[in-house]
């Protein structure tokens, strides 16, 4: 329409550059702390067959039934702009026989999920994940090291949350505990809400999840999966639990966790914020030992999480560690004549690793000193008529003799 005024797409933002700024540490810090224990960036498609989203997530899930921005390409394919990595992640393992690769294969990604759900504070229908995956392995420490690595970096992005661990167990005790359950939920049909009614048969897991009062106190009674997990199981879940209290990871056991997806088999884990709105859910996820062969591969157990990025920074109290550059230095210009000095200054800085910028808009000292506030400087090296460093967090000055030695104060 001529002159009709045009907006960002329902649940979609901009990102302007001061988002930009936290969005891209919190980025930087993860890829600092998930490289640095063997995690590997890789990137996948946006946009993926549906059949793999339908098979992987699950057909009754809420994201297959109703959150997919699906369409049809100019060859009449069925496509789907990803809802989540997980499936797609797979789908590349398998794709590129990472199998026969050293296991398990440690795998981290960052991006663009798309979900039709109704937006609100913390809830969008393009949002951004950081995403890790680790396959190959069964090992309990696989677990336990993906949860601590969550909240590591969780807690360096200033976000205080808590930690729910569930098991569910292997595809056979859920498939005799989904029967007892159905039985569960039939004997208390009328208490219901239509929703989950609707559900008992393809899913009746779900019914923990609901906020309809009749359907919450008939789920009180219902028997609990975690009461009927086999032996090794338990012994894999003890193990993660051991793992997680030797590192120091507080969590609350909470038996009624159910994740919105299917793939789940045993670790179950959400981190939630009381930061945040109605959506308190800052990040998730568990093992999945039986999706690789699900979608065509070799049977291959798998675990991992996703975290909103748009959540973490709602639900910061804080700055995000910087993860590349803990030194930052504005350089103060107060003549115009030592422009060559401060340039000079600014290479040494950089060469030493420093974050370093130089007074490049003509201020005035005072105006060179709110910006260096503004930028978030650890130090402000002022190279006038003698060259001082200032610690902006002690507020401490001092001389030094030489462009070497102020990278120095800078930087030790
Ligand atoms: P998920 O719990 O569906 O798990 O999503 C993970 C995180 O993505 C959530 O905790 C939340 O922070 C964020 N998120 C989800 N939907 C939205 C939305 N509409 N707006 C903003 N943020 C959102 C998964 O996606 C699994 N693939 C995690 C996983 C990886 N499990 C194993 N490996």
């Amino acid at each position: 329409m001529a002159g009709s005024k045009l907006q960002a797409p329902r649940g979609t933002f901009d990102v302007l550059p001061a988002d930009a700024v936290r969005r891209d540490r919190l980025v930087g810090l993860s890829a600092h702390v998930l490289e640095g224990a063997g995690y590997a960036h890789t990137e996948t498609p946006i946009f993926e067959d549906t059949a793999l989203f339908a098979r992987g997530v699950g057909e009754s899930t809420d994201i297959v039934q109703k959150e997919m921005f699906t369409f049809e390409d100019k060859g009449g394919r069925s496509l789907t702009l990803r809802p989540e990595n997980t499936a797609g992640i797979c789908r590349a393992y398998i794709e590129h026989g990472m199998h026969k690769l050293p296991q398990p294969v440690k795998l981290w990604s960052w991006g663009p999920f798309f979900r039709h759900e109704a937006p609100q504070a913390g809830r969008y229908r393009q949002f951004t994940q950081l995403d890790v995956e680790a396959l190959g392995s069964d090992d309990p420490s696989l677990d336990a090291e993906l949860i601590v690595l969550l909240a590591q970096i969780l807690e360096r992005s200033g976000v205080k949350a808590r930690l729910l661990l569930s098991s569910l167990g292997n595809a056979d005790t859920r498939a005799e505990y989904g029967e007892e359950l159905r039985a569960h939920l039939g004997a208390h049909e009328s208490e219901l809400s239509d929703e989950v009614r609707s559900r008992i048969d393809t899913n009746p897991l779900r019914a923990f999840d609901s906020d309809h009062p009749g359907t919450r106190s008939a789920m009180e009674e219902a028997p609990r999966l975690i009461d009927r997990l086999d032996r090794e199981d338990i012994d894999h879940f003890g193990e993660v639990r051991a793992l997680l209290e030797q590192a120091g990871c507080a969590y609350e056991l909470d038996p009624t966790l159910v994740r919105g997806l299917d793939y789940y088999t045993r670790t179950v884990f959400e981190f939630e914020s009381d930061d945040l709105g109605a959506q308190r859910g800052v990040g998730g996820g568990g093992r999945y030992d039986g999706l690789v062969e699900k979608l065509g591969g070799p049977a291959t157990p798998g675990v991992g999480w996703a975290a909103g990025v748009e959540r973490v920074l709602l639900a910061s109290q804080r700055e995000v560690e910087g993860a590349y550059f803990p030194m930052r230095a504005y350089v103060v210009v107060p003549k115009a004549e030592e422009r060559p000095l401060a340039f000079r200054l600014v290479q040494a800085l950089r060469d030493a690793g420093a974050l370093a910028e130089m007074e490049q808009a003509g201020r005035s000292v005072k105006g060179q000193m709110k910006q260096a506030d503004r930028v978030d400087a650890t130090h402000v090296v002022i190279a006038g008529d003698s060259l001082e460093v200032r610690d902006m967090q002690t507020g401490e000055q001092h001389e030094v003799a030489s462009v070497e030695d102020a990278v120095r104060a800078v930087t030790q």
